[in-house]
């Protein structure tokens, strides 16, 4: 049963533990001795690596953000010589510069390795064809994908994003059992799909790996249910590694097991920078446990979720779906609100189709929020009214605020190719 499971994923919990300690020693030791930026920032606490004897002992150490990547632009956090740098990544970076990445040889041994574990744990086997539809380039999600999905020895199809049209047509002819690529760009395929008068459920894939942006369970059910396969998540960042950091198990569909051989979770209170027992909810922080060029210590991920126990993988801890990032945070009136809570409305109300957006303007000194959400294509004017009514009262009833709903035209706000961006700002300053 378990013969395809490789031998990270078989250790029990102690002997997990065990491995975590002297891996995180040692990375402790490598980034104090070889990055300039930790060695203050642990001499600056009073640290040295070796005062880490537990697991424990991690929380006394500082939290690495991701201005101190961007300040250290472009190389200053990479531990090896830059002759044994093998690639490099970078994050966009939608204001300033970007935040660049590293990987030696054996990194990216490790992250093929991760990325293969998890396209295995989502259902994916040897022989299988991988439709790769996550952007290629210093995004990390092409490149991360299509090296796992050939660690596995699956056949790979390197799509990359874009050419919506030309997608659906090799999908029909090359036959992948498995497609990777972000859940708003899967809605894109979908609609085209339907486009072309192709049936979605009439395709010759099983299984979806959805991930590089938040979605919810209701996203998953639409999803599912359209495309007649398994859809499961994927997480990651590229200051960590890129995709495989954490999976979800195709068998239990709950919540995501982080690779704890090679990430090592915190999830930490946002605001004090607590530590936080399992099962509380507050930001992820991560240390990377084998990683040569890049490694980090304390990383604020700002995305918010809680630590479980393992499940279809006993030994690893799993994290809760990522309900949203700090980031994304709207703060109305007072009151929190992330698109994700949005979209569950949204993709519950009848009459609606699963493409929304948000709208923040200002009127007079009082910010306003307004929820522009797609129609169906079959949906009639009363339903449209009815469909705007529901979804102003589900936000004012679930989280508390009034904002104002717009059902939209079909096909007429603009699609995912990638990434979506969900929050239109349209403030000035002042
Ligand atoms: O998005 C890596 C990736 C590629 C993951 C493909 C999964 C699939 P970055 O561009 O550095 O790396 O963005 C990382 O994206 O901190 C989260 O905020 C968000 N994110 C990634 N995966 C998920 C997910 C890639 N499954 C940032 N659910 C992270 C929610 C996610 N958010």
């Amino acid at each position: 049963m378990t013969d395809w499971l490789d031998a990270g994923e078989r250790m029990g919990r102690e002997e997990l533990e065990a491995l975590q300690l002297e891996r995180l020693r040692a990375t402790l030791r490598h980034a104090y001795e070889n990055v300039d930026f930790y060695r203050q920032a642990f001499d600056k606490a009073g640290l040295r690596p070796e005062d880490c004897r537990t697991l424990a002992d991690l929380g006394r150490f500082p939290f690495t953000a991701k201005t101190d990547l961007r300040d250290h632009y472009p190389f200053g956090m990479f531990a090896v010589d830059r002759s044994r740098v093998r690639r490099i990544h970078a994050s966009s970076g939608t204001t300033g510069r970007p935040t660049v990445v590293g990987y030696t040889d054996r990194d990216l041994e490790t992250w093929a390795d991760v990325v293969a574990r998890s396209i295995r744990a989502a259902g994916g086997r040897p022989g299988h064809t991988v439709h790769v539809a996550y952007g290629y380039g210093l995004f990390t999600g092409g490149l991360g994908a299509h090296y796992g999905a050939e660690r596995l020895g699956c056949t790979v199809v390197p799509a990359s994003g874009g050419m919506t049209a030309r997608q659906v047509q090799l999908i029909q002819d090359f036959r992948p059992e498995i497609i990777m690529v972000t859940p708003s760009y899967m809605l894109t395929l979908l609609d085209e799909f339907e486009r072309q008068g192709v049936d979605p459920r009439s395709t010759s894939l099983e299984v979806g790996i959805f991930g590089a942006e938040p979605w919810t369970e209701e996203m998953r059910r639409e999803i599912e249910e359209r495309l007649g396969i398994d859809a499961v998540d994927i997480y990651g960042l590229s200051e960590v590694m890129g995709p495989g950091v954490a999976q979800e198990c195709v068998e239990s569909k709950d919540g995501l097991h982080i690779w704890e051989d090679h990430f090592y979770p915190e999830v930490v209170d946002p605001f004090t920078g607590e530590v936080l027992p399992d099962g509380e909810p507050g930001e992820l922080v991560f240390t990377s446990l084998t990683k040569e060029a890049m490694p980090v210590v304390r990383y604020r991920t700002r995305d918010l979720t809680r630590l479980l126990p393992g499940t279809a993988r006993p030994a690893f801890r799993r994290m809760e779906k990522v309900t949203g990032r700090s980031d994304d945070m709207v703060i109305l009136r007072g009151v929190n609100l992330f698109p994700t809570q949005v979209e569950e409305i949204v993709l519950r109300t009848p009459g609606l189709a699963p493409h929304f957006q948000l709208r923040l303007a200002r009127e007079g000194r009082l910010d306003t929020l307004t929820v522009r959400a797609e129609a169906r294509a079959d949906a009639t004017g009363e339903e449209r009214a009815e469909a705007a009514r529901a979804v102003a009262a589900a936000v004012k009833d679930g989280i508390g605020v009034s904002v104002g709903v717009e059902v939209v035209d079909p096909e007429t706000l603009e699609r995912s190719v990638g990434k979506i961006k969900r929050i239109v700002d349209l403030r000035t300053s002042g």
